[in-house]
C-alpha cells in the first residue's frame, strides 16, 4: 500500500498537461470517483490496524497533493478573463452612480400633492392641448367676456372649434365633472401656457395645481379650512392666511388667498412689500353655471375650487427670485436641491 502511494506521489508530482483538456483528464485519472486515489481509499479497509494511522496520513497527503497540482495546472491555462473573474469581488460595495437631482418644481409639486392626498383628494390630469370649451366656455367665460383677455392664449387652430394650449388647469375640472358625478375631490397638477414676454416674473409656460371639491352642502368654511391646512403643512404651523374678495368667471363668490410673509414673520419687509402678506392662490365657490355646463345639478350640489402656481409656491419656499431659473437647467442651480426630496 505504502509503495503504491509513493509511486502515485511521484507520478502526480511530475505530471504535466498541454491544455485544459489534459488537466481534466488528469483530474479524472486521479481524483474522480473511480480514479487512482479513490481506489486506494477503497483498499484502505484491508490495511492492518497498526498501519492504519500512517497509511491514512499518507493517503490524505496524496489527495491534497493531487488537488493542489490539478488546481495549479488549471490556473496556468486559465484565460485572462477567468483570472479577472476570480479577482471580481462580489462582496464589495458598488461605486455609486450619480443619479442627478429632482427638479425643484417636481419636489414642490410632489409635496403639494402629498398634502392634498392626506386630506382625501385624488389626482386627476388632463391634456395640455385643449379646446375653447374646456378652457373657457364651460367655465362661464361668455364669447365676448373681457375675462378672456385676462389670459393671452396660444391658439393652435381657430376653426372650426378653437384648439389652444391651455392657459390654466381649471380645464381639468370640466373634464372630470363631465365624466363623473359627485362627490368629486381632485387636485390637478400640470403645465399651462400663456403668451407672455419672458422675464424674471413671467414665462410663456408655468405650472399649476388646481383643486376641486363637489358634494352636497359644501361651504366656503370647508374651503377655508382645507386651504389653511395646506398653508400650514407647506409653510409651517405658525402660518396665517387671509382671504380677499376677488373675481373669476368660474367661481362666485371668488377670493384670493394670502399667507403671512415667511421671511419677516408678518412684520413687513421688502419681499412682502411691507404688507406682511404674500398672495398664493385664487379660489371660490364653483359658479352654478359651471356645474350645469358640466352636467351636474346645481340645486343638489355645490362645491369649491382653487388654483395656484407651483412656481409661486417654490419661489416662496426656496426664495428663488427669477422664474427663468426653472427652465434654464443651470446645473449649479439644480444641485442646490440635492438634499431636498
Ligand atoms: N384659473 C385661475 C388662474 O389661472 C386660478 C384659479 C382661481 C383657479 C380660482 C380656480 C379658482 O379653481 O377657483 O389664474
Amino acid at each position: 500500500m505504502l509503495e503504491k502511494i509513493n509511486a502515485l506521489k511521484e507520478e502526480i508530482t511530475s505530471a504535466t498537461a498541454s491544455d485544459l483538456k489534459g488537466v481534466e483528464e488528469l483530474r479524472i485519472k486521479y481524483l474522480s470517483k473511480k480514479g487512482a486515489i479513490s481506489l486506494l481509499m477503497a483498499d484502505f479497509r484491508s490495511v492492518p490496524a497498526e498501519q492504519k494511522r500512517e497509511v491514512g496520513q499518507k493517503l490524505n497527503e496524496l489527495k491534497t497533493l493531487a488537488t493542489e497540482k490539478i488546481a495549479s495546472l488549471k490556473e496556468s491555462f486559465a484565460s485572462d478573463g477567468d483570472k479577472e473573474m476570480e479577482e471580481f469581488d462580489l462582496t464589495r460595495t458598488a461605486t455609486s452612480l450619480n443619479p442627478g437631482t429632482r427638479h425643484p418644481l417636481s419636489i414642490v409639486k410632489n409635496e403639494m400633492l402629498r398634502i392634498f392626498e392626506g386630506m382625501g383628494f385624488t389626482i386627476a390630469e388632463g391634456p395640455e392641448i385643449e379646446d375653447d370649451w374646456h378652457v373657457f366656455g364651460s367655465l362661464n367665460f361668455p364669447p365676448d367676456h373681457p375675462a378672456r383677455d385676462m389670459q393671452d392664449t396660444f391658439f393652435i387652430a381657430r376653426n372650426p372649434a378653437d384648439i389652444l394650449l391651455r392657459t390654466h388647469t381649471s380645464s381639468v375640472q370640466t373634464r372630470v365633472m363631465e365624466k363623473t358625478q359627485p362627490p368629486i375631490r381632485i387636485v390637478c397638477p400640470g403645465r399651462v401656457y400663456r403668451n407672455e414676454a419672458i422675464s424674471a416674473r413671467a414665462h410663456c409656460f408655468f405650472h399649476q395645481v388646481e383643486g376641486l371639491y363637489i358634494d352636497k352642502n359644501v361651504s366656503f368654511a370647508d374651503l377655508r379650512q382645507v386651504l389653511l391646512g395646506f398653508a400650514r403643512q407647506m409653510f409651517g404651523p405658525e402660518t396665517k392666511i387671509r382671504l380677499r374678495p376677488s373675481y373669476f368667471p368660474f367661481t362666485e363668490p371668488s377670493a384670493e388667498m394670502d399667507i403671512s410673509c415667511d421671511i419677516c414673520g408678518g412684520k413687513g419687509c421688502a419681499f412682502c412689500k411691507g404688507t406682511g402678506w404674500v398672495e398664493i392662490l385664487g379660489c371660490g365657490m364653483v359658479d352654478p353655471n359651471v356645474l350645469e355646463a358640466c352636467g351636474i345639478d346645481s340645486k343638489v350640489y355645490s362645491g369649491y375650487a382653487f388654483g395656484m402656481g407651483i412656481e409661486r409656491i417654490t419661489n416662496l419656499k426656496y426664495k428663488v427670485k427669477d422664474l427663468r431659473m426653472f427652465s434654464e437647467n443651470d446645473i449649479r442651480f439644480l444641485r442646490e436641491f440635492e438634499s431636498a426630496r
